[in-house]
Formats: structure tokens, sequence, C-alpha cells
């Protein structure tokens, strides 16, 4: 097969087009012929300093496509099936073999494309605003980076439970493009003080939860945007800074710094489950998947650096 392949890590310049092995398809998993490559954040994090688990490596986490093989012990996926998948490397290219709790059903009539967006940033999302962030409604809620994938999709579900939304981005372009998903309030982090725009939109009294995937000084500015009793959703290191912040304002006010990993939740019944019903309300037409651009699979160099120029908005995708 085809394969987006990398010899070291770097910046997107290191993607190369090559022949790499085709993977075999084990008893507990299937084999997928691959679609669409959905580029997430943390492919361009591992790309650039995540471990080489093969030499040459393919890198990502989520594609979707059809099943061409079955293993002998999988009982809830045949031949012809469309999926989405996710897996800890090994989306760029055009086979993946996943285990079948890796992989979820892409409803008759739904673009794969789409759904191949979904399990990791609308799981993500889901989990930080509901199962860890406990988000009710009539709350206010900050997210960082809202242009990212997982933005986009915290935004539209913050708002569908009645919620509040406001939402950071590099600019007042990119923050435009979300208010068709429910964001209330754009601030754009390069030219407003976020702690400060935050505490004028609230009256003072900050947002009761912060879906943060940044962290570093963002991070910073989420603790100190929290009202009494807020919480963040702290979920990813998209910033590429480090992580040492001052937590001295927690205590007084009863706040909450939660820590967010849905690779540790995904094999598990509810998160497996919750995936698999975000991406039949997003078949049914009540989520709405954002895909900025495609390129083909042998133009992944031009993909990630695209996604680094900043100019995304929601997914950039690869076609085999
Ligand atoms: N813990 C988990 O379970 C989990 C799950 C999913 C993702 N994540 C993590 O969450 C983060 C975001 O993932 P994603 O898929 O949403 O990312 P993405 O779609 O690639 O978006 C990342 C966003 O971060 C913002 N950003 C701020 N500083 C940046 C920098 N120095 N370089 C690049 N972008 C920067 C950019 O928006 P602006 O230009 O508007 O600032 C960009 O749109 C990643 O760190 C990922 O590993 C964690």
């Amino acid at each position: 097969m085809k394969a987006a392949v990398y010899y070291e890590n770097g910046d997107p310049s290191v993607l190369k087009y090559e022949d790499f092995p085709d993977p075999v398809c084990h008893p507990k998993g299937i084999l997928v012929r691959v679609e669409a490559v959905s580029i997430e954040g943390g492919d361009t994090l591992n790309r650039f300093g995540g471990p080489l688990v093969t030499k040459p490596h393919v890198v990502g986490y989520q594609a979707g496509g059809e099943v061409i093989e079955v293993g002998s012990e999988v009982t809830n996926f045949k031949v012809g099936d469309k999926v989405a998948t996710s897996g800890a490397f090994g989306s760029h290219a055009e086979l993946r073999s996943v285990p079948a709790r890796s992989a979820w059903h892409v409803p008759n009539g739904f673009d794969v494309k789409k759904a191949s967006v979904m399990p990791v940033a609308f799981g993500t999302a889901d989990d930080c605003l509901f199962e860890f962030g406990h988000l009710k409604a009539g709350e206010t809620v900050l997210v960082q980076a809202g242009a990212s994938g997982v933005g986009v999709a915290a935004i539209q579900l913050a708002k569908r439970a009645g919620a509040t939304v406001l939402a950071t981005a590099s600019s007042d372009e990119r923050l435009e493009k979300l208010k068709r998903f429910g964001l209330d309030h754009g601030i754009n982090y390069r030219t407003h003080d976020v702690v400060q725009e935050v505490m004028r939109l609230t009256d003072k009294k900050g947002v009761n939860l912060v879906v943060d995937s940044v962290g570093g000084s963002t991070l910073q500015g989420s603790i100190l945007s929290l009202a009494y009793r807020g919480r963040v959703s702290m979920v990813g290191g998209a910033g590429r800074e480090g992580m040492k912040v001052d937590v001295s304002s927690l205590m007084g006010g009863n706040r909450t710094l939660q820590g967010v990993f849905l690779g540790a939740e995904i094999a598990g019944d509810r998160a497996y489950n919750n995936i698999q019903r975000l991406i039949n309300e997003a078949a049914a037409g009540q989520l709405e998947v954002l895909i900025d651009r495609t390129f083909p699979l042998s133009e992944a160099a031009a993909a990630h650096a695209y996604i680094e120029s900043r100019k995304a908005v929601g997914r950039v995708l690869l076609i085999p």
C-alpha cells in the first residue's frame, strides 16, 4: 500500500509518500480500505516530537473507510460496512488494521469523510463538557482554540445543552466562522486579553467551565477565567509550551482543574457507545462536522503545513 511516512520527527517536510507493507487483519480486528484520513491535533504533535513505533512511521489517529476483511472473532462488522476508526498510529495510509473495538458504524447515507472526523474530536469534547465537566443548562463555557477540531465540536455540544458559549481563536476571521455553530462571544486572543474579556462578558463573574486543549500560558488564563466553583477540563497541549501553571486561585474559589484523556476511556462501554451515539446524531443532522479542506494522501506534507499555518477551521482530511 501507499502511505505518508516519516523517518524522523520534524516539520511537515519530513512526511514522504512511499510504499509501506500492508497491515494484517487480527482475529479480533478489521481491515479497512481508507477513504478519508482526519488529521488530528495529536498527529501534528506526534510528527513533531512523538515516538516512532516503526521506522519509517505511519502517523495518525483517525480514518474512515470500508471494511475489506473481518477477523475470525469479530461478530459486529462485515465486509462492506462503512466505519470510522481510531488508533494510536497508522491512519495516514491506504489500508488500516484496527481492533473491532476501535471502529464505529457509519450509518447508511452518512458521508464517511464526516464520520472519519468524529470519534476523537466529538468524543473528547463531549467528555470535557459532560462526563468530566458536569456542564448544566444555563452555565457559561469558554472553549479555548474554538476553531480546532475539539473546539468546533465543544461549541456545538455546549450550545445545544443550553450553555452560553465563549471561544478564543487567533483571528477575527476564524471566530466569525464559528458563529453558526452556536458561538455567542468570540475572543481574538491576539488583540484582546482573554481573562479581561471573559470578565467583561460575564459581569465579572467568570465562566463555569473551560475546555482547554492548548495548555501553557493559555491554561493559566483558563484558570483565571473561572467563576466560583468553576471547572477547567484540561485536555491538550496544542500550544507546545510547558505546563507550569499557578493554581493558587483554585482553592479559595472552590475551583477544579481536571485532566481529560479520551484514550484511557475509549475502549470502555461508556465512551465507545457515546461516540456511536454522537456519530448517529450527526448522521441524523443534529450535529455538524466541519471539514475545512481535503488534500490527496500523497500531499500529506502540504496538508500538515496548511494546518500549521493556522488557517484551518475544523478538520483537514487526506484522501488516498
Ligand atoms: N486528552 C485527549 O483525550 C485529547 C483528545 C483530542 C485532542 N487532544 C489534544 O488537544 C489538542 C487539540 O487537538 P485538536 O485536534 O483539536 O487540534 P487542531 O484541530 O489541530 O487545532 C489546534 C488549535 O490550537 C490552536 N493553537 C494554539 N497555539 C498553537 C500552536 N502553537 N500551534 C498550533 N496550534 C495552536 C490553533 O488555533 P488558533 O490559531 O485559533 O489559536 C489550532 O487551531 C492537541 O494537543 C491534542 O493532542 C487531546
